[in-house]
């Protein structure tokens, strides 16, 4: 038992990652949370209202700590008119076949973050986990204030040292493994995992949370073996029965043999970990995130309805071919035995 899994009332050394976009639904959150771990709720996406509204409908099914997670925004890109116009004639074959008026940038590309944050601190989880940017020290001290743990995301050991001094409770670290978009925003290593968790560790400044590949009790084992307090772990709760996970989503994660994820920016801009398909294959010049995120969404949400997996966006690890169908409870137990 160490210092974070005391403070976050945890049996089980595992985090269910946070996943935006309906993965983790309350169901998963609250079922993870149940058995011993840690349930995080992807709520980069909602409104403070829907986000508010998810968070009581975990508190509905149980009453140990849950993690809220969002990202942290960036100054709106630049971008030239050619260049929005070269990324929708680009997806607008895509559009056409899934029978899509022609792809149009909306005018609002993402969510109010402040609103957000207020959202959580009137929520009240265990902790706030944000990815992609800093959070500052003063809304750390707001999260504290309200009992909120805060928890960074870092790609390399100099994002964890920036979020270390900002007083962060601590930090998931990213390995080059993991599934979904790269959660860091000044520098990535790109490193693998155990040799991340080792630079960081050392310098002892702050509790590590090993994300990226962990798939089954080796991995687990081997990342807090490394000097890591918890894990996370995205990739293997994709196909528990709890989560928001589309059909095709998980027939194509079924079928993923290994070596069947690309890092692309194609749908949203920003490198993100995913399996391959016709969008990685096809789009060559996304625009900078947050702009072709918002570009993609009606692609995706058409893609999802329709069950067309080629269009969507499939985030998964390197692990992926070594995932499971099960209950949460049953696919924490294949992360930790004692479960
Ligand atoms: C489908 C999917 C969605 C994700 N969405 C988020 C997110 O909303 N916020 C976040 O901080 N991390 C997100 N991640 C990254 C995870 O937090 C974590 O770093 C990653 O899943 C670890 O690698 P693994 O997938 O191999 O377990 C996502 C990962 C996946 C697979």
């Amino acid at each position: 038992m160490n210092e974070l899994m005391r403070r976050l009332e945890l049996r089980v050394p595992v985090v269910q990652a946070p996943m935006a976009g309906g993965i983790t639904t309350p169901e998963l959150v609250a079922a993870v949370s149940e058995a011993g771990g840690l349930g995080s709720l992807g709520a980069a996406y909602l409104t403070p209202a829907q986000l508010v509204e998810a968070g009581a409908a975990v508190r509905a099914l149980t009453a140990r700590p849950f993690a809220v997670n969002l990202f942290v925004p960036a100054l709106l890109p630049r971008v030239t008119p050619e260049e929005v116009a070269a990324a929708e004639a680009e997806l607008a074959p895509l559009h056409a076949e899934l029978g899509l008026p022609p792809p149009a940038l909306p005018g609002r590309v993402q969510e109010d973050f402040e609103a957000q944050f207020r959202a959580v601190l009137e929520l009240r989880p265990a902790a706030l986990s944000f990815a992609f940017g800093r959070l500052g020290a003063g809304r750390i001290a707001a999260l504290r204030g309200a009992g909120i743990m805060s928890i960074g995301t870092a790609t390399s050991h100099t994002e964890a040292q920036a979020l270390a001094r900002d007083g962060v409770d601590a930090v998931v670290l990213q390995g080059n493994a993991a599934g979904g978009h790269r959660g860091g925003w000044a520098h990535d290593d790109l490193s693998e995992l155990a040799f991340l968790i080792r630079r960081v560790t050392l310098s002892g400044r702050v509790p590590v949370i090993a994300a990226g590949g962990i798939m089954d009790a080796a991995d687990v084992r081997a990342a807090l073996g490394a000097g890591a307090s918890l894990v996370q772990c995205g990739t293997a709760f994709l196909r528990a029965r709890e989560a928001g996970t589309p059909a095709a989503y998980r027939s194509a994660l079924a079928a993923a043999g290994p070596g069947a994820t690309v890092l692309t920016r194609a749908f949203s801009g920003r490198p993100a970990r995913g399996l391959a398909n016709r969008v990685t294959a096809q789009l060559a010049s996304p625009l900078p995130y947050p702009l072709q995120n918002a570009l993609t969404r009606e692609l995706r949400a058409a893609a999802a309805r329709a069950g067309r997996a080629e269009f969507l966006s499939l985030w998964a690890g390197e692990g992926s071919a070594r995932g499971q169908e099960g209950t949460a409870s049953q696919i924490l137990r294949t992360l930790w035995p004692g479960a």
